[in-house]
């Protein structure tokens, strides 16, 4: 009995952490690598789109100043705009984070003005790492991250099918070398209807 019992813990356990949304579309960058293992995707909590994010960035010289900026983390806000007024920060998803680097709020907005979602992106890369990244939201407005000035953007993802963003998955870097830190190659976002 004891034992059947946690069994049945242990099945509605597991089922808890893996039911997640299933995603209406996939938003992909037209010129990222894709080899490589994708981290597991990371969805908002049922019934929130991603409003606004943050980024973790690192920077591997520490005497070459700001510009030189990797991202090994990305948060997304999460949030029902559509019933709740305010913003709760304990509502977020984010990627596999690196533990190098720190959280940086955006200088401009990270946020989409009200009512309105993440709906595209875009990512800068250099050397094969992604330094920034930039968001379409829904009511035309384009949100840059602080990360890395230099560098090539890709072209547009394709624009959310359904509502709006609502999750994300990364590609980071293995193992390279004496590197101790493990950068963002690449980075998929889904959306929910
Ligand atoms: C990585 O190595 C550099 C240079 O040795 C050091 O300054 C930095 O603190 C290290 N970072 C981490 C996250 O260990
Ligand atoms: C994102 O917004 C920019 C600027 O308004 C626009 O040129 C671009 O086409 C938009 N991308 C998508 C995928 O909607």
């Amino acid at each position: 009995m004891h034992h059947f019992l946690s069994l049945l813990l242990l099945f509605i356990g597991l089922h808890v952490s893996v039911q997640t949304r299933i995603p209406r579309s996939v938003l992909t960058v037209p010129n990222g690598v894709s080899w490589g293992t994708w981290d597991e995707m990371k969805m908002c909590p049922s019934e929130t789109y991603a409003i606004g994010f943050i980024l973790k960035v690192y920077r591997p010289s520490s005497n070459a100043g700001d510009d030189n900026r990797v991202l090994t983390g990305i948060r997304l806000y999460c949030s029902n705009v559509f019933k709740d007024s305010y913003l709760d920060y304990r509502q977020s998803v984010q990627s596999e984070v690196d533990r190098s680097g720190q959280w940086i709020f955006n200088r401009l907005d990270g946020f989409c003005s009200c009512v309105s979602l993440l709906t595209a992106f875009q990512l800068r890369f250099e050397d094969g790492m992604a330094t920034n990244i930039k968001f379409n939201c829904s009511r035309e407005q384009v949100l840059e991250g602080d990360g890395r000035s230099r560098g090539e953007w890709s072209g547009w993802s394709q624009k959310c099918e359904g509502i709006g963003i609502c999750g994300i998955s990364t590609l980071r870097e293995g193992p390279q070398g004496n590197r101790n830190y493990s950068a963002l190659k690449n980075v998929r976002m889904y959306c929910c209807s």
